[in-house]
């Protein structure tokens, strides 16, 4: 699939590790220009097995010929992302990443009954396909791609089976497990989840290298 990144920190640099492992075509975008080059430095080229990775100038301009548009960035950010792309994002696969975290870290700024993924979706037009994914996973398990030995699940939660579909299709190529958790109200348990899970990182000293699994019962 041909993914547009915005936002290349941790988490834009630990997706692109997979999904440019996935034999996908990255674009990237960063408002600090230097950070997509030294990952398209990293994990580009042209040597057998090296990845497609593109830089672009703005989002706008990479938008167009992208499948999927992954929000990166911290919640504010893609929220402002998000309303200045608008109807540019009619038909694509949009995912946000975030964790809506206060500034002390010690709660979300969302209102109970909500999630920072439901109040960016509004901002979007009808036909944007938005899907909440990657929010429970922290960057270095990405980049690792696996906790003891276990590939990471990453949830899934949008109003649009086809793009949460595409989207477990796109999180199995990076060698990850996808789980389908239904429709985007769920992003409001993906997102307590995700924080509960920062907030263990204190509590029991797994250096956010801890992942969340979901065990399912043996095919009978
Ligand atoms: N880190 C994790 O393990 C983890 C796990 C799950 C989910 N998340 C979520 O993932 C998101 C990113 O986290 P992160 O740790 O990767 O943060 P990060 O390292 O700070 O990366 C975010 C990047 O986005 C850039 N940025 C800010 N505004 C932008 C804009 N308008 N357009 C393009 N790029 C912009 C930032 O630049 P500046 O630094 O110059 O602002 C920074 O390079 C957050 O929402 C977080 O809640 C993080």
């Amino acid at each position: 699939m041909r993914v547009l990144i915005i936002g290349t920190g941790n988490m834009g640099r630990a997706i692109a590790i997979r999904l440019a492992g996935g034999g996908n075509e990255l674009t990237l975008f960063d408002i600090d220009a230097a950070k997509p080059e030294a990952i398209a430095s990293e994990l580009g080229g042209t040597r057998p097995g090296g990845a497609r990775i593109a830089i672009a100038e703005t989002p706008s301009e990479a938008v167009p010929a992208s499948d999927v548009v992954i929000l990166a960035s911290s919640y504010a950010a893609n929220l402002e992302v998000a309303r200045m792309l608008g109807a540019e994002l009619e038909g694509k696969i949009v995912i946000d990443i975030s964790n809506p975290l206060n500034e002390r870290f010690d709660d979300l700024v969302t209102d109970p009954g909500s999630s920072a993924a439901e109040t960016i979706r509004a901002t979007l037009p009808k036909g944007a396909r938005f899907v909440k994914a990657f929010n429970t996973t922290f960057a270095g398990t990405l980049v690792a791609g696996q906790v003891a030995g276990q590939p990471l699940d990453v949830f899934i939660a949008g109003d649009d089976g086809d793009a949460r579909r595409s989207v477990a299709a796109l999180v199995r190529s990076g060698g990850l497990n996808a789980v389908d958790v239904g429709g985007l109200q769920r992003a409001r348990q993906l997102e307590a989840l995700g924080f509960l899970g920062i907030i263990l990182q204190g509590h029991l000293g797994t250096g956010f290298m801890s992942g969340w699994k979901l065990l399912m019962p043996e095919q009978g």
